[in-house]
């Protein structure tokens, strides 16, 4: 019932009589009032006048499904959302759906996570109600070599995503960290279950500071609100990663990942820079000059001797 008093404010500009509601809904003055004051605990704030009736004035920012699907853009990318207040962290709990065969575009999100990954081992700090923490399941029908891209275009959602909702200018840092003024703001973690001929799902793991205090973050890290020097909405910015997420997936299935790769490189921060990158094989030095088709970064050493590095650390 309370969804249904929700929509009935959203659809409506004006004040709302208790006596319509109740009218409309079918359900007693005492039932609409006790709804109402529900929903404030929540955290909805409703104006109250006399003989005039309630306002839906704000809403929480707050991961709630409900909310998050209410304006979402898109076709399969968050048909089915689950929301968790705390989580040990939504990879487990996706990889765990798409297991039991849970549906292309299940998204899985939380306030916190207890044991937020990161790449590499590392761990993701999730502190309640600052940042977004959500893992998108999918089933592409792609190659198993052509999977990695999708952490690529995960990237490119998630770059273009801050800037159309900032004036911030955020970068890539090969292969998957979204930086503003060089400071790592978000990160994309993907795992997988795949055979050697086909991929059974993949799990996109997005990680942003968005609201977060740098207290609460490690030193080189930053948030939307510390660069943007204000508050964003968390449900916003995920609606826009979400539907920017189906449409480059969808367009990559069908077409390739041509474009998608031009406006990653558009984005990136690495290219043309001198680096080091140390992986399980030993460190390379030089320069990032491409990204290969497979999303591979190819570094030219001081020689023009040209290498390929598929993972690493970039230093
Ligand atoms: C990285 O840059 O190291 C990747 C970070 C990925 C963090 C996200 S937060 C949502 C999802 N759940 C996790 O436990 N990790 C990813």
């Amino acid at each position: 019932m309370q969804l249904k008093i929700l929509h009935y404010f959203k659809n409506s500009s004006d004040y709302v009589s208790g006596e319509e509601i109740s009218r409309n809904l079918k359900i007693s003055r005492a039932a609409v009032w006790k709804n109402i004051e529900e929903l404030r605990k929540r955290g909805y704030i409703f104006d109250a006048v006399p003989h005039m009736g309630y306002k839906l004035k704000a809403i929480p920012d707050k991961l709630l499904t409900h909310e998050i699907q209410n304006g979402l853009m898109t076709r399969f990318v968050g048909k089915n959302i689950e929301c968790y207040d705390s989580i040990s962290s939504t990879m487990e709990k996706a990889f765990g759906l798409g297991l039991e065969g849970a549906e292309e575009g299940t998204v899985i999100c939380a306030e916190s996570q207890t044991k937020g990954k990161g790449r590499r081992g590392r761990s993701w700090s999730s502190p309640k109600g600052k940042g977004i923490y959500v893992s998108v399941i999918l089933r592409p029908t792609l190659a198993l070599r052509d999977v990695a891209k999708l952490t690529l275009l995960t990237g490119v959602c998630v770059c273009e995503a801050v800037n159309t909702m900032t004036n911030l200018k955020s970068t890539i840092k090969w292969p998957n960290d979204v930086l503003i003024n060089g400071r790592k703001v978000a990160g994309i973690l993907t795992e997988l279950r795949a055979e050697l001929d086909q991929v059974r799902f993949v799990v996109v793991g997005i990680g942003i500071n968005v609201n977060t205090p740098l207290s609460s973050l490690p030193p080189q890290a930053t948030s939307i609100k510390q660069e943007f020097n204000k508050s964003i909405s968390r449900l916003d910015l995920l609606r826009e990663v979400l539907k920017r997420l189906e449409e480059l997936y969808t367009e990559v299935q069908v077409k390739g990942f041509a474009r998608v790769l031009n406006r990653w490189k558009e984005l990136s921060s690495t290219l043309g820079k001198t680096i080091r990158i140390v992986d399980q094989n030993g460190e390379v030095e030089g320069i990032a000059v491409d990204l290969d088709d497979y999303g591979g970064i190819v570094l030219e050493d001081s020689e023009g001797k040209r290498v390929v590095r598929m993972s690493g650390d970039i230093h």
